[in-house]
This record gives structure tokens, sequence and C-alpha cells, in this order.
């Protein structure tokens, strides 16, 4: 599914509003920077690699209204994932040669997305079988499909690969607090491809690994540090840990551009921390006591030791 686009009513972005779904699929048409800017903190574009996507595009629209430095608050919208300010910086290397160039660029990097999600979810769909030849139950955390990354998706997309060629058991799938990116995205994802799964709590992932009950864990990543330490969202970290003390194998799937090679290690990731309210409230109702301090990073690190493999388009890197 392209769900970050150009609209030919532009200039204009269109992009699938995932803070609307399951229960609604709208699509928004964003006119000015703003809009990408908004669209972008919060959340109605999501997922580093369609981040990267939205970057281009929004770049694309600074670029046609005029405003090309205005291309800079959407390349910082969001600071931890690394294809957003990518995205943003690739276009606009064309901006001496107009907005049209621009939007070409732009375009090269949605097209180039959708080969590099197919050959890093092939490759981790390979490896997951030469780890694990039976059917595998697999254990993933917030949402890295094609919602996320575009055409094909990443940690998601390899198990929708292994579904397609018929060696997925079963798909645990987290809820991923407080976003709900796992029961709102993932769980519609592989509803609709058909793929066998079960929805948990966050807390119930490392149990179900110690349980016996996963065979692999995969993930995406935010920001890969040269080191193999791997930002993604918060709850990844726990999940290692429970992998690593069970011998279940660690996977992350990610485009090779989320390797960052001027972060040395993860303790130079910067790690966004979002709004309180996301985890005072629930679908709008406050949960807690009104105005309870609140500690809510959106991503946490795991450690490069803990990760059997970090698979990209290019490679099946193990960083320990
Ligand atoms: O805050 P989000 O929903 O943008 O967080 C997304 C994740 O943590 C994903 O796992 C990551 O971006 C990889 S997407 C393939």
């Amino acid at each position: 599914m392209q769900n970050v686009d150009w609209s030919p009513d532009g200039p204009a972005v269109v992009l699938l509003d995932q803070r609307a779904l399951p229960g609604e699929t709208s699509w928004l048409t964003l006119r000015t920077v703003d809009e990408v800017v908004d669209a972008i903190r919060s959340l109605a574009v999501r997922g580093a690699p369609s981040l990267g996507i939205a970057g281009a595009y929004g770049a694309a629209l600074a670029c046609a209204l005029d405003v090309p430095e205005q291309a800079d608050r959407v390349a910082s919208a969001r600071p931890t994932a690394v294809p957003l300010a990518l995205g943003v910086r690739r276009v606009m290397t064309r901006v001496d040669d107009g907005p049209e160039a621009v939007l070409a660029e732009a375009h090269a990097v949605a097209r180039e997305a959708v080969v590099v999600n197919a050959r890093a979810t092939e490759r981790a769909a390979d490896l997951l079988q030469e780890l694990h030849p039976g059917p595998l139950r697999a254990l993933t955390l917030c949402n890295t499909g094609d919602l996320a990354c575009g055409p094909g998706g990443s940690a998601l997309g390899a198990l929708l690969r292994l579904h397609e060629r018929g060696a997925l058991a079963e798909v645990l799938a987290c809820e991923t607090r407080p976003l709900l990116q796992g029961s709102r995205l993932t769980v519609w994802e592989l509803a609709a491809a058909g793929a066998p799964h079960r929805l948990c709590v966050d807390s119930a992932g490392p149990a179900a690994i110690a349980s016996g009950l996963v065979d692999a864990v995969l993930v995406g990543a935010d920001r890969i540090a040269a080191n193999g330490d791997t930002a993604n969202k918060i709850g990844t970290y726990s999940l290692a840990c429970a992998a690593a003390r069970s011998g279940v194998p660690f996977l992350v799937v990610a485009p090779e551009e989320t390797i960052d090679p001027t972060t040395p290690s993860g303790a130079d990731i910067v790690v966004e921390e979002r709004d309180g309210d996301e985890v005072r409230t629930l679908g709008g109702v406050l949960t807690t006591v009104a105005g309870t301090p609140v500690y809510n990073p959106a991503f946490d690190v795991t450690p490069a030791d803990l990760i059997t493999a970090i698979v990209t388009e290019k490679q099946a890197w193990r960083p320990a």
C-alpha cells in the first residue's frame, strides 16, 4: 500500500491517517508545511521508513510553495528516526534545479523504498527459515508493515513473506502502549493478510518468550548506531532481554540507511520524549489522577550484544 504520496491535485502531500485506523480509513491532504509537521508529530504518519517518504514529499511541498528553508522544520519534526532527515536532505540536494526536480527525487525515494523493503524482508524470511526450519511462532512490537515502511514493510513484512511461504504458525502482536500501534495497526495488517495472530499486552511479551511460546522476536528500528545498538519502540529492550535469557533469536529488520555512522553507540541516540497525556489517557479518557507527572519515552535502546542479526536490503549483520 502506498500510504504516503503526492496529490494529483497538488501541490499537496496525501497520506493515510494512521491515527484513525482501524476504525476509519481516511486520507489527509496536506497543503502547508505546518500541516506536514503536525501530521508527523501527531503520528498521522509514522514508522521510520514511512517518515522518510513523508519527509521527502514534505520537502517537495516546501519547495513547491516557494519556502524551501522550511524543509528543515520537516526534517526535525521527530528526532530519533534516521530516515526522516535523510529523506528531506536527499531531495533538497536538487533544490537548485527547481521544484519539479525536487519532486522527482521524492518520487524516487518512494519508489526505492519498495525495492529496499522487498530485499530486506526476503533476506529476513530466509534467515528465519534457516534459524527455525519448522512453522514459526514470532513475537513483534509496534507496527512495521506497509503502513510504517511503504509497500513490503520490514519486520512485519518478513513475517508476511513467511506466511506467503506457508511457514508462519503465529504472530503474537504486542499492543504497544501508549498509542497502540500493535493492536490498531499490526493486527489490522495481519488480519488483512489472513495471517494467524493473537494480540497480547506488552507485559505479556517477555512472559510469552520465557514460556516457550515464541521461536523468534522481530522488530524494526528507528536509529541503529555504528556499533549496532538499536533504538526502537519503547518495550523493545525488555523483549530483547527476555529473548537472550531464553536463547530465542532476536532480529531487527530495517533499511540499511537506518544505520547511522555518525552515531557511535546507543548512548549517543536522542530518544524522543512525548506528551504525558498519551499515558494519562486512553481513547481520550483520563485513566489516572489528573496532572500526574509522566515519563513517556517513545523509544528505548537495545544493546547490540542482545541482537542476533540486523537484517537490511544489503546484509544480515551480526553486530556482537
Ligand atoms: O512512534 P512510531 O510509531 O513512529 O514508532 C515506530 C517504531 O518504533 C517502529 O518499530 C520503527 O519506526 C520501525 S518501522 C519499520
